[in-house]
């Protein structure tokens, strides 16, 4: 069998690892032949691809990124620009099987559309977003709460120090789960989602409050959070990529909506992407070698138009049909969002 392989969309701590262990459980356990495809989708239009053999990744598991390349703004389907022919000429050139696509919501959109041109394909979650459909946890996710809530301890040092209210700005696109997780790992005392548009005069009342008994305050707020009524921040449009709009720039726009309202300074801190790059936790790279060896055993069974997922702490896989193009935002009765209520964390909203 000959299989190739692909990572699509950002790049993320634990893509590395996923290489490695499917590469290593196809070859060994099928005899398999394995090329990885460069780029993402482009590598099949710009026709970039090269074997991956056992030696070449056994040394990839800690490092970050990924050694085939990524890209973000590649939709081979592209309306008005549809080239999934020329792909599918060059995957029938390369003589691939199968193909395993590593990727978000975008990624298993297209590697779905692919499936329906009658290439074999299975999907592996990546996100550090952790906003896939069907999976409780993609690898990446703990790489980026790690470093939210490492950032949260320092501008803790800082905003004491001061007096001030320091804000940190993570990312997350339209969902909250990294502001909500290295929020309460980093001991924020206000954590702001997209889920809860949040009062701007309610925070503001909290960080007087606190100001008054000489506290200084911790914001972490979601790039994707907003004040009620008010619109998304975003930092520019990518005209071609398929999905447009990048968020960024709330913590600065809260900071000018909370400085006039206190008498403390007022500081704004964006993550951005730090919370992508580096070496995955060790939670990533062995919650991305088990997505990996999984995969192979989806293709060992031949059961196509699968995706792997988390479930209960189970590798289980699910349709891709049942993914692509949905997303997974935090739930108001969140228990981890009642548990910041019951501890005083302020969230903005009643
Ligand atoms: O989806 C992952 C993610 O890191 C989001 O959290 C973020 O909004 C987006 O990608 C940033 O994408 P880019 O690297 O294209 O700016």
């Amino acid at each position: 069998m000959h299989v190739g392989i692909l990572t699509g969309g950002g790049d993320c701590p634990g893509l590395n690892a996923v290489i490695r262990a499917v590469t290593l459980a196809l070859v060994r356990e099928c005899g398999a032949r394995v090329t990885g495809i460069e780029r993402g989708f482009q590598g099949l239009l710009t026709r970039h691809a090269r074997p991956l053999l056992p030696h070449e990744v056994a040394g990839i598991l800690a490092e970050g990124g990924t050694v085939l390349g990524t890209h973000n703004r590649c939709d081979p389907f592209a309306a008005g620009d549809d080239r999934s022919g020329a792909a599918m000429d060059y995957v029938r050139e390369l003589g691939l099987d199968a193909l395993v696509a590593i990727g978000g919501d975008g990624t298993m959109t297209i590697a779905h559309r692919f499936e329906g041109l009658g290439l074999p394909v299975v999907g592996v979650p990546k996100t550090i977003d952790n906003d896939l459909q069907h999976t409780e946890r993609s690898f990446g996710f703990d790489s980026a709460v790690a470093v939210v809530s490492e950032a949260l301890d320092r501008l803790r040092t800082t905003a004491r120090s001061h007096g001030r209210v320091m804000i940190a700005e993570t990312m997350g696109r339209y969902a909250g789960w990294i502001a909500l997780e290295g929020g309460m790992a980093g001991g924020a005392d206000a954590i702001l989602l997209p889920e809860l548009p949040y009062d701007v005069d309610r925070v503001a009342a909290y960080c007087r409050a606190r100001e008054a008994g000489g506290g200084s305050t911790l914001i972490c707020i979601a790039e994707g959070a907003h004040g009620r009524g008010r619109a998304l921040t975003l930092s520019q449009r990518i005209a071609d990529s398929p999905d447009p709009l990048r968020l960024g720039g709330v913590a600065h726009a809260l900071q000018h909506q909370l400085q006039p309202l206190l008498a403390s300074e007022v500081r704004a801190t964006v993550l951005g992407h730090t919370q992508r790059g580096g070496s995955p936790t060790a939670y990533d790279r062995v919650l991305a070698t088990r997505f990996g060896y999984h995969a192979a055993q989806l293709v060992k069974a031949r059961r196509w138009g699968r995706m792997v997922a988390l479930q209960g702490d189970h590798c289980v896989s699910v349709a891709l049909s049942e993914v692509a193009g949905r997303s997974r935002r935090v739930p108001a009765d969140h228990a981890l969002v009642q548990a910041a209520r019951g501890i005083g964390v302020e969230l903005g909203v009643a």
